[in-house]
């Protein structure tokens, strides 16, 4: 399109074309496209730029070329620059004049960001649902395994007895977190770019309010400077499907480790698993493998959009134009990688006896340190002298759990008269506290996120 006649006389070089070119990235905006020019054809009517029946052959047009781009005959030219300029181009070469009106009073510049918005508005509800789902299968899952005991683990060593349940709410709980970061960048994105002009705000006197309305946004943004030259909202949305993402490949580490036959917690159905082209045995966790690698390139599209905007000169630079591909990247790749998880979840085979077995009696030194404690020993103290009997055992070959009751008497007379039973689910039932570990506690924690899973559907 001969968007800069009169200026630029020359086509542009092909190497500054290749460089320059976003079509065949923003090519995904053309539905939002249409919709942009809809509502500035419909506020151009009401400011006398067009007759009622050249805003109607303009909705007809888009109408149609709409149809043609779902139904995929639908063809870009060489000159098109952008998604801006081809419907521009699509318009004029159907209506002439009238669609070389559409550009009144609007820039590239806030076009753009009007077709942004809307779409990461579309994408941030879609999120919250994708996000939705995956949190009501960790509940469902965890449901299952409220008393199945796990080896709580902190440094990957040995730590304490917990529930898998409890394992898998703690993902549900920061899930849910993404959630409210996708729910609450919504209300930025909820203002609407469209008549902020260039730079200086739009010279007719459009009514901005009700562009905002029309395209579907609760209002206008309050500057035009503002508008046009910020890309915060894409760092935002792109950092919800960082965090989400982050949190997502600590799970799926944590599951690869888990199905090694060393472990043997989890087995993946064979639809979330690959095999080996030499090794015939194989059965490896690719599904959380994957899914562990997503993060650090949506980690990178973070720094990529920060750095793309660090520095800029206000207003508007080309610069901006690069924050669609790492947006779009993080958002496509949040979307498939969190349904992935929760299917490959939905389906896994836990092994509540190997985890059991795993299990070592080390992991109730705590509670052994709690009982001294409740007998009035400092635990400092207590502390001390459990880590002292935990040594004392092992250099015996022996553990917490087959001590025997002289060798118990002998280290702690506390407990003579009445002797302490340490066991594992013992260990659970002592941590009914809220958040904790403990079948009941765990039940609540799930009753809690399924409460608030059901308050928040769309
Ligand atoms: N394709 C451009 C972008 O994505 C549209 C805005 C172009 N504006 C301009 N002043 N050249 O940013």
């Amino acid at each position: 399109m001969t968007l800069y006649k009169g200026r630029i006389d020359a086509a542009p070089n092909e190497l500054m074309d290749a460089l320059n070119k976003s079509l065949p990235v923003d090519i995904r905006f053309f539905p939002y496209d249409v919709n942009t020019n809809r509502v500035w054809a419909t506020e151009l009517e009401r400011i006398g730029i067009f007759t009622e029946a050249e805003r109607k052959s303009i909705h007809q047009t888009l109408d149609s070329i709409l149809a043609r781009y779902h139904s995929g005959e639908f063809h870009a030219l060489p000159d098109d620059e952008d998604i801006h300029t081809l419907t521009e181009r699509l318009l004029t070469e159907q209506l002439g004049d009238t669609g070389a009106r559409i550009h009144t009073g609007r820039s590239r510049n806030d076009q753009v960001a009007c077709d942004l918005y809307q779409y990461l508005m579309d994408q941030l509800n879609m999120l919250k649902s994708h996000l939705h789902n995956l949190i009501s299968i960790i509940c469902d899952v965890a449901k299952t395994h409220t008393s199945t005991l796990l080896a709580g683990t902190t440094h990957l060593q040995p730590a304490q007895p917990i529930t898998l349940g409890h394992f898998l709410m703690s993902l549900g709980f920061a899930l849910q977190r993404d959630f409210q970061r996708a729910d609450d960048a919504i209300r930025r994105v909820d203002r609407c770019p469209l008549g902020a002009g260039a730079i200086a705000g739009c010279g007719f006197v459009v009514n901005r309010t009700k562009i905002a309305t029309e395209l579907g946004f609760s209002r206008p943004t309050d500057n035009s400077i503002d508008t046009i030259s910020d890309r915060d909202v894409a760092q935002e949305v792109a950092f919800v499907c960082a965090s989400t993402l982050t949190h997502l490949s600590r799970y799926a580490e944590q599951f690869v480790i888990w199905s090694n036959p060393a472990f043997g917690y989890v087995k993946w159905d064979a639809q979330w698993s690959t095999g080996s082209s030499m090794m015939p045995q194989k059965r490896n966790p690719d599904a959380m493998e994957l899914v562990r690698a997503k993060a650090a390139r949506a980690a990178g599209n973070v720094t990529t959009l920060l750095s793309m905007t660090k520095g800029v000169p206000l207003s508007y630079a080309k610069d901006l134009q690069e924050d669609k591909e790492a947006v779009f990247d993080s958002i496509d790749t949040a979307l498939l990688t969190i349904q992935v998880f929760g299917q490959a979840l939905k389906s896994a085979v836990f092994n509540p006896d190997q985890m059991k077995k795993v299990l070592t009696s080390d992991m109730l030194a705590t509670d052994l340190a709690d009982a001294l404690v409740e007998k009035g020993i400092p635990f400092r103290k207590a502390h001390e002298r459990t880590a002292q009997f935990v040594t004392f055992l092992e250099d015996a070959n022996r553990d917490l759990l087959n001590a025997t009751v002289d060798e118990m008497n002998s280290h702690f007379p506390e407990f003579k008269d009445n002797p302490l039973q340490l066991g594992y689910e013992a260990s659970l039932e002592r941590r009914s506290v809220i958040g904790g570990t403990a079948p009941s506690s765990v039940a609540s924690q799930i009753k809690i996120l399924k409460d608030w899973l059901s308050q928040n559907t769309e």
